[in-house]
């Protein structure tokens, strides 16, 4: 054999070697997926399963907004593409009808369908897998006394190569670990059961955790998530100028996440939607396990005083065109020194939301306008109307760059570009 041919002969032999490694930590069966189906009374479990859905939010992506529930077919999108998700009622051809209380625990555990498919991890199964066995069960057993529904599944819309099997097996061989939930004993009952739902069923990261270029969660929690298609940020849990709350009074987290609306915070946009599917209907003591949980977690330092060194002056002629627009658009609803109304309108002098760096969610609420969740804590919330069609986008960054400068907020101004940006991924 030549040199060359040598050469080529142990390239080859060195790829099939890093094809197989890369198969195997893909599709290879973690020992605890042999982990033995736990025997509860079947009511109960049902009713378990019930209250678990609604922790892990199953149903709003489970479900095509105004069709059946769970039967599947929620668009996802993902900078790689848009994965459907699945039925999960118990029809036979279509949905899960025939899995066994293994195939699903395979699903969530180790994101691998009944057929042995690899999943697009849009499913979140990087969190499901800290699911214990009995809660995948009692999940099983509630989903399986659903009305069956026929509704095929949608085959995934990746680009290439993403939503190839190769693709998959390599992005998990990087990235994914099936996991079990390991209970700190250095932390009281309480902060464990509080990290077992954040970290794994209520998947609070999956939105709050910033992504590498591959769409992995990046380790640490410094920096927040960007949802697809312009639809939000979701500020970092890990920072106090974020949606960090170390500070907060834990009666006020527990407020946030059961209401909606607390002294400090209020949900809107996507966060929205997760207070009222899911954490609104979590019963108190689950809601103080998570707020203790929430509010240990590690914060990173706080930033210099950023906000005011990089704050440009603005013109003159723009801080009164803002300063009008506010009057004239604004006022009568979020005050006239942006103090708000307490449980109505949020006060925009003080608020984070307002001087965060990331300025989506603030074009995103003044372009389109939203409401707070309806909660039993808060059945009726006020709205804030769209300005689509009412200002333009140098209005809109005119009157938000006031927010960002008057009753002492100080944080850079906004630009037309940023405000164009969501006008236009919006229209798509
Ligand atoms: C963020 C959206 C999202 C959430 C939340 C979510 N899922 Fe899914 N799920 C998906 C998507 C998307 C797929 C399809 C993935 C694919 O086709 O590769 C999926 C697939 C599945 C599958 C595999 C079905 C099959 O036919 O292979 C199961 C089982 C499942 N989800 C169960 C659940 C349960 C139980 C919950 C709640 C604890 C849940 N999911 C929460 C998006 C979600
Ligand atoms: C679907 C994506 C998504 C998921 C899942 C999600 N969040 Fe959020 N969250 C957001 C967005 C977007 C915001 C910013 C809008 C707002 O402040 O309400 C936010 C805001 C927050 C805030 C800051 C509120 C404030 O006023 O400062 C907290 C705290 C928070 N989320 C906690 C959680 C917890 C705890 C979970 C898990 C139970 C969770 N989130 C799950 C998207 C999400
Ligand atoms: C009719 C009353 C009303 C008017 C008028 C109004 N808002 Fe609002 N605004 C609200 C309500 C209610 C919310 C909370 C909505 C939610 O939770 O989704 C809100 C939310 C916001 C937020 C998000 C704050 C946060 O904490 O997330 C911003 C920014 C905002 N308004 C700015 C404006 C600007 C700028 C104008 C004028 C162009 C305006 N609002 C006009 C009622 C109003």
């Amino acid at each position: 054999m030549t040199r060359a041919g040598r050469a080529l002969a142990v390239l080859v032999l060195l790829l099939a070697g890093l094809g197989a490694a890369v198969w195997w930590l893909g599709v290879r069966d973690a020992p605890e997926d042999r982990a033995a189906a736990v025997p509860v009374a079947a009511e109960e479990a049902r009713a378990r399963g019930a209250y678990l859905a609604r922790a892990g939010n199953c149903l709003g992506c489970h479900t095509l907004r105004g069709g059946a529930p769970y039967a599947g077919g929620r668009a996802i999108e993902t900078p790689f593409g848009t994965v459907y998700s699945s039925n999960l009622t118990p029809d036979a051809p279509t949905g899960i009808g025939h899995w066994s209380a293994d195939d699903f625990w395979r699903a969530l555990h180790h994101g691998r369908s009944r057929d042995g498919r690899l999943l697009a991890p849009a499913f979140p199964y990087t969190s499901t897998t800290r699911i214990t066995r009995a809660d995948s069960d009692a999940l099983y057993a509630w989903l399986m006394s659903q009305p069956p529904v026929a509704q095929a599944n949608r085959e995934p819309a990746l680009r290439w190569p993403f939503g190839t099997q190769a693709a998959l097996a390599f992005w998990r061989a990087l990235y994914f670990r099936p996991g079990v939930q390991a209970s700190d004993p250095s932390q009281s009952a309480q902060w464990n059961r509080g990290a077992y739902l954040v970290q794994g069923l209520a998947h609070c990261a999956e939105c709050h955790g910033a992504r590498n270029a591959l769409g992995a969660l990046k380790a640490g929690g410094a920096g927040g998530g960007q949802l697809a298609l312009q639809e939000g940020y979701a500020p970092s849990l890990h920072d106090r100028a974020e949606a960090g709350v170390a500070d907060w009074p834990l009666a006020e987290i527990v407020a946030f996440l059961k209401t909606g609306q607390s002294a400090r915070g209020h949900a809107s946009g996507p966060m929205a939607e997760v207070v009222l599917q899911s954490t609104q209907h979590l019963s108190d003591a689950d809601l103080q396990a998570m707020a203790t949980y929430l509010k240990a977690l590690p914060q990173v330092p706080d930033a210099k005083p950023s906000a005011q060194a990089t704050a440009k002056p603005t013109g003159a002629a723009r801080v009164q065109r803002g300063a009008r627009l506010y009057e004239d658009h604004c006022a009568r609803c979020h005050g006239e020194r942006g103090e708000g109304v307490p449980g109505a309108y949020p006060a925009l002098a003080g608020n984070r939301a307002v001087v965060m760096a990331q300025t989506t969610n603030m074009v995103h609420a003044v372009l389109h306008g939203g409401f707070a969740p309806a909660t039993a804590g808060n059945p009726r919330p006020f709205g804030m109307p769209p300005y689509v069609l009412v200002l333009d986008d140098a209005d809109i960054a005119t009157v938000l760059t006031h927010l960002r400068s008057a009753w002492g907020n100080a944080a850079p101004e906004v630009t037309e570009l940023e405000v164009n940006r969501v006008r236009a991924a919006q229209a798509r």
